[in-house]
């Protein structure tokens, strides 16, 4: 089913022109923050919202620039007689709680489905779009993750890519204009697993972002499969308009911090949404750490905008760059065997021929002035993470 989807590629390349109108002003920057998917999934509730925007405060991530708390999936109750959407029991006053957030200094997002279902079946936004921004934008509510779910039914059949193709557009389009008819800012992200090459046409959507990958894991072996498929992928981001290799896993426990890092580093490198997927309320110093590097997060958030990709691979070892505003570059040296490994990088490879200033992110040092090549034992799942400038 996936791979019928999947293939309508062609079709939407001849289709579309890729014209982007989302407003880059909604997100310049990759958007911070967090999501309540990857650790409560159903357990989330108003008393956990509150909790983590209290978190985001207190363990100095909102001052780093971790900005939305958004709901998942599992939020929507009933629709009333006039059609209106209705959270369910764990959220007994949405309004209240986006006020709550807001007074934090954070925003709120939310989740839907252009479906009559969401992922975990509850109520889609089909037929409703309109109503549905309308009842966003009374609560306060800044970002809406808006996941594809049961409308691939319909999709399927269509029975030809190209009506497939339309349906989807068509749906993500009917939402993209009912946000912006609230007149409220409001984030629009796209979720559709990356199918039928999103990247080329997300944006003509008014996409401020779009999920180019099925769902992450907290494994070493998901995490790096999902980061190391964006090969080829960075033409497609500008301010306004981001690939999402999903959210962070960073200390949900399944991978070791060399692995952590990894994760970070990649999606800094790719200028990825940095939607932190822990529970805040409880993380370790290490963690808090972790996510609130301020070089890391530099990086990501880079003013240029431009999302790096692969530069070099021999076997388990990857470079990746990413350039910066200034004429600066982003360098990870990503080891992904078993066992530390020596690696070595050209600094004329990455723009460099003439020597560099070279700083270790991850340490926190400057290494000198460098030429020629610079080499340095990366630890096994780890990563070597650099800027380099004249
Ligand atoms: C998936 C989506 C996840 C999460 C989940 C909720 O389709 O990729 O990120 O939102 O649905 O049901």
């Amino acid at each position: 089913m996936l791979k019928t989807i999947a293939a309508a590629t062609a079709v939407a390349t001849a289709l579309l022109t890729g014209a982007a109108h989302a407003d880059p002003s909604a997100a310049p920057t990759p958007p911070m923050g967090w999501n309540s998917w990857n650790h409560f999934a159903d357990k989330i509730d108003d008393a956990t919202v509150r909790a983590e925007a209290d978190a985001m405060v207190k363990s100095g991530m909102r001052d780093a620039g971790y900005v939305y708390i958004n709901i998942d999936d599992t939020w929507e109750g009933q629709r009333d007689a006039a059609g209106v959407i209705h959270p369910n029991a764990k959220f007994p006053d949405m309004k209240a709680l986006a006020d709550y957030v807001h007074s934090k200094g954070l925003k709120l997002g939310i989740y839907s489905s252009p479906g009559p279902k969401t992922c975990a079946g509850y109520e889609g936004s089909q037929g409703h779009e309109v109503q549905d921004a309308q009842t966003y934008a009374a609560w306060g509510v800044d970002y809406l993750k808006y996941d594809l779910c049961s409308l691939s039914g319909p999709m399927i059949a269509a029975g030809s890519l190209d009506k497939a193709q339309a349906i989807e557009l068509a749906a993500y389009r009917r939402m993209a204009d009912a946000l912006h008819a609230t007149g409220r800012p409001i984030v629009f992200s796209l979720c559709q697993y990356g199918f039928a090459q999103v990247w080329r046409w997300g944006g003509s959507v008014d996409g401020n972002l779009w999920r180019t990958t099925g769902d992450i894991n907290d494994t070493y072996p998901r995490m790096l499969a999902i980061g190391l498929s964006q090969a080829g992928l960075s033409k497609y981001a500008k301010p306004g308009n981001w690939n999402d290799p999903d959210m962070l896993e960073v200390g949900n426990g399944g991978m070791k911090p060399d692995e952590y890092r990894t994760h970070m580093s990649l999606w800094a490198l790719l200028a990825a949404p940095l939607l932190a997927g822990n529970d805040l309320a409880t993380m370790s110093p290490e963690t808090t750490a972790m996510l609130t590097n301020r070089e890391v997060i530099a990086i990501d958030q880079d003013r240029a905008g431009v999302q790096g990709d692969r530069v070099a691979v021999e076997g388990p070892l990857e470079i990746w760059a990413k350039p910066l505003a200034g004429g600066a570059k982003a360098v990870g040296l990503f080891n992904t065997s078993d066992l530390p490994a020596q690696m070595s990088l050209n600094l004329a490879d990455v723009g460099f021929a003439g020597g560099a200033r070279a700083h270790d992110v991850w340490s926190g040092k400057d290494l000198g002035p460098l030429r020629g090549r610079y080499t340095t034992i990366v630890p096994a799942h780890g990563v070597a993470l650099l800027t380099l400038s004249s």
